[in-house]
């Protein structure tokens, strides 16, 4: 909590939510300038933000994001990060993890994503990437997945001190595509080659059809029913 800055918890700040278009801007970033989403279009994007630069948890996130930008490449994924420091304290920050920072195994690793300078702001607002209760100077560890559509699927938000977990952040997004091209669901702690679930009865012939085993997949109750799609048919389709 931002002790300097008690009263902002009341402040009423504007946030995208799941189904919303992705609101557009355009920033300068350590790859060029950008136009968000509409250069995007087409692939699904993380936009994520972070709360400092030169900061421990923070550079742990971004060498780790970074070492598993081809594994969610692969996965039609864009990363694009944001903190409201300024462009040279972006390149400078980049330039020393790639130069000094060895950890857990991870070293001489390359940002290649952009990561947007904010510093007015304004996309850290429009996004409520600023949460005033925890921190008015600073962008929380927010995550927006937005899919080829440009519309927002998935939100999660962490706090300065709790590093993401980037294995998460891929499941989610498998998850969801599996969900689009499956026109399935996707049960509690779910991995890919895990059974998925089916859409509800619509009829009661087709629940007695279910619980009667006529469909084929399995049911715990007419009402929660799963199937199998195998990972290999997952990675092929998506
Ligand atoms: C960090 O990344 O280490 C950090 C940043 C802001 C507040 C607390 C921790």
């Amino acid at each position: 909590m931002d002790t300097n800055n008690p009263s902002g918890q009341n402040e009423i700040i504007s946030m995208p939510r799941i189904g919303d278009k992705a609101p557009a801007f355009k920033a300068i970033t350590t790859q060029g300038e950008i136009d968000f989403p509409k250069q995007f279009e087409g692939s699904w994007v993380i936009l994520f933000s972070h709360p400092a630069d030169f900061t421990p948890v923070c550079t742990s996130e971004f060498m780790t994001f970074a070492t598993m930008e081809d594994k969610f490449a692969e996965a039609n994924c864009k990363l694009v990060g944001l903190s409201v420091d300024g462009l040279y304290s972006h390149i400078a920050w980049l330039r020393t993890i790639k130069e000094k920072i060895e950890y857990r195994g991870m070293k001489n690793v390359e940002v290649k994503f952009p990561l947007i300078e904010d510093i007015t702001m304004n996309v850290a607002r429009t996004y409520g990437m600023i949460q005033p209760g925890e921190s008015s100077t600073k962008t929380v560890r927010a995550v927006f997945f937005i899919d080829p559509k440009s519309m927002i699927r998935a939100i999660i938000y962490y706090p300065l001190s709790l590093g993401r977990n980037f294995d998460e952040l891929y499941r989610a997004l498998i998850a969801m595509q599996t969900a689009d091209a499956f026109s399935v669901a996707t049960p509690a702690d779910w991995r890919p080659g895990d059974d998925v679930i089916v859409p509800p009865a619509g009829s009661c012939g087709v629940a007695k059809d279910r619980m009667a085993g006529k469909e084929g997949i399995t049911c715990h109750d007419w009402f929660f029913c799963t199937k199998k799609i195998s990972a290999e048919e997952i990675t092929k389709t998506i």
